[in-house]
C-alpha cells in the first residue's frame, strides 16, 4: 500500500529550511525555550528542575490532562488524550473511526490529512466545496444532503485552514442537530482556536457542545510550540478516547517528557501568550488590509476571521504555481500555490502569525510592482 504523498508538507520539506522569508506558515510566532521556562509557576519550576527523562504516562502527563480540561467547560482530565502534535491525534482518530464501507462529509479545499486518511482506511468522502465567491461558505441544506445511511463522520476545521474562515454558532447548531439525527460523529480540527479575529465570534469545543464531538487541538499554532509536538483529543465519547489511545501505542507510546512539562507552563501562561499571538495577527491583518487596497487589480480575497492563514486569489494572467516559483527564486520570499490544497484557479495561501511578516511583505511588494 503506498499512500498519496502530503502535497503541502512535501513543499515545506523542500522550502521551509532554505527559503529566507516565510510569508506561509500557519503557527504564530514561536517561543524561545528561556521565554517559556521564565512564565513558569514554583511548582511547574520544581517538575522542569527535576525532570526525569524516561518514558512519560501513554495518556499524557495527568498534570497536563488537567490543565488540558481546564481549556473546556465539560471535560475531565479523564477525557483528554496527548499526541505527537495534532497531526499525530488525527491520524489515531481515523484509524479508529474509519472503516471500509463508511461515508464521511469534509469540506474543500481542506488541510489534506482530514481528507488523505479517511480515504486511505476505506471511507467513501463526499467533500463539500467551499466558494470562493460566496466567502467560503457553504449552505447547511447542502451537508442535509449529503448525510447517507452509513454516514459515520462529519469534519470541521474552524477557523480553517487555508480559508481563514469561521463557523458562525448557527451554522455549528444546525450541523450539530443533522450529525445527531443520522448518529455520527463529528471530528472538528481546533486548532486555531482563540484566533478569532473577534472573540466575540469564538465558538463552543465540539467536545463540549455534542456528545458525539471530538475536539482537535494543539500548543503549534495559537501557543506558538510547534516544536514541542504535543496536541491532544478531548472528548465524552469514551469508547472513542479508548480505542484512539490503543493506536498511541502503535505509534509514538508517549509524548516527549520535556515538551509535557513545557506545554504545562505554557497552558498555565496562556493569557500571556494568546494575548502576544492575538496582537501580531491582528496588526499584520491591518497591513494586510493596506496591501489589498493598494493592489485591486493584482489581488483579491475575503478576509480572513480566524487563524493564521487566508488565501489571496492572483488576478494577473500568470499560472500562480510560476508566480509562487519565480517569487521564491527571485526574492526568496515563499507563498503556497492553492493547488497544494487541490483549490482550482490562480490562488496562494500566505500566513500572517509571524513578527516579520511586514517586512517580508515589502520584498512580496517590489516583486508584485514590477508585474503587470
Ligand atoms: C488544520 C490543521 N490541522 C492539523 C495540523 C497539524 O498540526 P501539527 O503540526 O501541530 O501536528 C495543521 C498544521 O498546519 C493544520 O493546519
Amino acid at each position: 500500500m503506498k499512500i498519496p504523498p502530503f502535497k503541502l508538507e512535501e513543499y515545506f520539506s523542500k522550502y521551509e529550511f532554505t527559503a529566507p522569508y516565510l510569508l506561509c506558515c500557519s503557527d504564530a510566532e514561536s517561543w524561545t525555550l528561556k521565554e517559556i521556562l521564565d512564565l513558569a509557576d514554583p511548582e511547574t519550576k520544581t517538575l522542569w528542575d527535576q525532570l526525569s527523562l524516561g518514558y512519560t504516562e501513554p495518556a499524557g502527563l495527568p498534570l497536563l490532562r488537567k490543565e488540558i480540561a481546564n481549556l473546556y467547560s465539560t471535560i475531565q482530565p479523564n477525557q483528554v488524550v496527548t499526541f505527537a502534535g495534532a497531526e499525530e491525534g488525527i491520524y489515531c482518530s481515523m484509524r479508529t473511526l474509519i472503516y471500509p464501507g463508511d461515508h464521511v462529509i469534509n469540506f474543500g479545499p481542506c488541510y489534506q490529512s482530514l481528507d488523505t486518511l479517511p480515504k486511505e482506511f476505506g471511507a467513501e468522502v463526499t467533500t463539500l466545496p467551499l466558494d470562493p465567491k460566496k466567502n467560503w461558505k457553504f449552505s447547511v441544506e447542502e451537508v442535509a444532503k449529503a448525510f447517507r445511511p452509513n454516514t459515520k463522520l462529519l469534519i470541521l476545521n474552524t477557523p480553517h485552514n487555508p480559508t481563514g474562515s469561521l463557523l458562525t454558532a448557527d451554522v455549528l447548531n444546525s450541523l450539530i442537530d443533522l450529525a445527531r439525527k443520522n448518529g455520527a460523529y463529528i471530528f472538528a480540527d481546533e486548532v486555531y482556536r482563540y484566533l478569532e479575529v473577534d472573540e466575540k465570534n469564538r465558538l463552543p469545543a465540539i467536545a463540549d457542545a455534542y456528545e458525539k464531538g471530538i475536539s482537535l487541538n494543539v500548543m503549534s499554532k495559537a501557543f506558538g510550540l510547534a516544536g514541542l509536538r504535543i496536541g491532544w483529543l478531548a472528548t465524552r465519547d469514551k469508547a472513542f478516547l479508548e480505542a484512539t489511545a490503543s493506536y498511541k501505542l502503535y505509534t509514538t507510546i508517549c509524548n516527549s517528557a520535556p515538551s509535557e512539562i513545557l506545554a504545562l507552563i505554557a497552558l498555565r501562561a496562556r493569557d500571556v501568550i494568546i494575548h502576544r499571538a492575538r496582537e501580531i495577527i491582528l496588526t499584520n491583518l491591518q497591513i494586510l488590509d493596506r496591501l489589498m487596497e493598494r493592489h485591486p487589480t493584482r489581488l483579491s480575497w475575503t478576509r480572513p476571521k480566524g487563524g493564521t492563514v487566508a488565501v489571496i486569489q492572483l488576478l494577473l494572467p500568470i499560472p500562480v504555481e510560476k508566480f509562487a516559483q519565480d517569487l521564491v527564486e527571485k526574492t526568496g520570499v515563499l507563498i503556497i500555490p492553492g493547488t497544494y490544497f487541490d483549490l482550482p484557479g490562480n490562488f496562494f495561501r500566505i500566513g500572517f502569525g509571524r513578527k516579520n511578516m511586514p517586512s517580508i511583505l515589502e520584498r512580496f511588494e517590489q516583486f508584485l510592482n514590477q508585474l503587470s
